[in-house]
């Protein structure tokens, strides 16, 4: 039996967040983005069209201005932007075969230093960190309707307090 670290039990949700359409969802991301600082990992857990591209688009948005092109990294697995404060790695790990591959792209560093947000976090297995926060995307009835769950230990929960009230 494999037993969690203790910080992965930690790993609590913090707050559901329900939207109705990308705008939204994209507002929300905003929101987060002015809580994100350096050394940051936001983990984006979800199936395919859940909304995790288009909430780490308005993040990057919310860093680099809005008339930011942001492509889905599918292929490059990573893309990462200056800022004058930080670098902002948006990584997506879908295609990632072999854990292997992951010294080379230099996750080391971004987790480190960056701010790094992860679509198919679960790629990674037991080289997610455990303090990163952690939302998972899910449709709901509706076409447009996504609910966020944002998951994260005690340090996040403080940060977060007062987060996502208003589309809860
Ligand atoms: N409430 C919503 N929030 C986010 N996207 C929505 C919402 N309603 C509809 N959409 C649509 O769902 C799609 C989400 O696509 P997106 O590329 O962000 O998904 P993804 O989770 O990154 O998928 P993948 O795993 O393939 O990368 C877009 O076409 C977007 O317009
Ligand atoms: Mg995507």
């Amino acid at each position: 039996m494999r037993r969690p670290a203790a910080a992965e039990d930690a790993l609590q949700e913090i707050v559901t967040v329900t939207t109705h359409s990308e705008a939204e969802t994209a507002a929300v991301a905003a929101s987060l983005a002015a809580c994100l600082n350096r050394g940051d990992i936001v983990a984006l857990e979800g199936g395919l069209g859940a909304g995790k591209t288009a909430f780490a688009r308005a993040v990057v948005r919310a860093f680099c201005g809005p008339k930011t092109v942001v492509p889905s990294p599918t292929f490059t697995l990573v893309q990462i932007y200056e800022t004058p404060n930080l670098s902002l790695w948006h990584c997506d790990l879908y295609r990632l075969t072999d854990v292997g591959e992951v010294a080379e792209l230099g996750l080391d560093e971004a987790f480190a230093e960056g701010l790094t947000l992860i679509e198919w976090p679960e790629r990674l297995g037991d080289g997610l960190p455990c303090r990163r926060l952690h939302i998972r995307f899910s449709s709901g009835a509706e076409d447009d309707t996504r609910t966020l769950v944002f998951c994260g230990d005690a340090r996040w929960r403080e940060r977060l307090s007062g987060f996502g009230g208003e589309y809860a």
